[in-house]
């Protein structure tokens, strides 16, 4: 039926999963569903995401600043499609350029697509809402490729909080859900009706957590830097329940779409706080990143 639509954006972006042999349990029907087997890396890898982020048991960092490149550039042909397991948002300039931090060098935005309630908790808290700014290391040709690399991915992700003032980004994308929200428009992209601007998505950077992970959806790849951003964005629980409407089968709805913490396995976590002077203060925190990283190694 609608699988001409597939080729488009599912063929570009690996995350886009044409595949419905996997999936999450539905907590709304059986808070007990034990979390699914995904295979391969997915079971038994070692550098897997999400994972739980602490202030006290991470290493504190200070890190150049990141630098953002047109992200405040209302993007004027956005398409949005319901892939089954998300709904992801693509078409975006070929100019937004992430870099700087710790990241080695440049990466642009592929895709942006959510969790509803987070993949990542914060000190053992689960927010109700999780944004992937998903990023392609520009020495790889496409998503595809640069899974296969360990620095061939970069995901920006923001946690939103409850509030009781309407979000104003993630309300432009809810206008658009209507579309495509039932399982016969399953893969049948829509044009966004409002120009957004990926800024719009993304409070202060001042401080994140940094660390390499995976993507949280098959293959789970290894292939992901990680920055967690510590600073929230308000979100109404309105807003996440309509997310919550869009269907992955015939009048079967996504009630929730995070996955399951992954085992931390000794690896360095990163409380970035963002150098503010131009002064390169070699700090002593980078030191005890780098002692961090280098103790890990010793007990592999
Ligand atoms: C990604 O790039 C590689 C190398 O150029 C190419 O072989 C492959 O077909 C591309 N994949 C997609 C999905 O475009
Ligand atoms: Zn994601």
């Amino acid at each position: 039926m609608s699988h001409s639509a597939l080729g488009t954006p599912c063929s570009i972006l690996a995350l886009c999963s044409a595949d419905h042999g996997w999936g999450y349990p539905d907590l709304d029907i059986n808070q007990d569903e034990p979390f699914p087997k995904w295979g391969g890396i997915c079971d038994n890898g070692r550098r897997q995401s999400p994972i739980n982020l602490h202030v006290k048991g991470s290493l504190k960092g200070e890190f150049d600043a990141l630098k953002f490149e047109n992200y405040d550039e209302h993007q004027k042909s956005l398409q949005m499609v319901n892939n089954g397991h998300s709904i992801q948002l693509f078409g975006f300039a070929h100019d937004l350029t992430l870099s700087g931090g710790g990241l080695g060098s440049d990466y642009v935005v592929e895709q942006i697509h959510m969790h509803w309630w987070s993949e990542h908790t914060i000190n053992d808290i689960r927010y109700p809402l999780e944004v992937h700014i998903v990023h392609r290391n520009k020495i790889y040709p496409n998503i595809t490729m640069a899974a296969n690399f360990d620095d061939g991915i970069t995901v920006l992700a923001v946690l939103y909080h409850v509030s009781n003032t309407p979000n104003e980004a993630i309300g432009s994308i809810i206008k658009s859900l209507d579309a495509i929200k039932t399982y016969d428009h399953m893969n049948v992209p829509v044009n966004v009706e409002d120009s957004l601007a990926v800024d719009d998505l993304v409070p202060s950077v001042n401080t994140y957590f940094n660390y390499a992970g995976s993507l949280t959806t098959p293959t789970c790849a290894e292939a992901v830097t990680w920055i967690v951003l510590t600073d929230t964005h308000p979100v109404t629980l309105d807003q996440v329940n309509q997310f919550k409407e869009i269907e992955y089968n015939k009048d079967k709805q996504l009630h929730n779409n995070y996955r399951e913490l992954q085992a931390e396995n000794n690896r360095a976590v990163v409380l970035v706080q963002q150098r503010s002077g131009a002064a390169g203060l070699m700090s002593f925190s980078l030191m005890l990143l780098l002692l961090g990283v280098f103790s890990q190694k010793v007990l592999f």
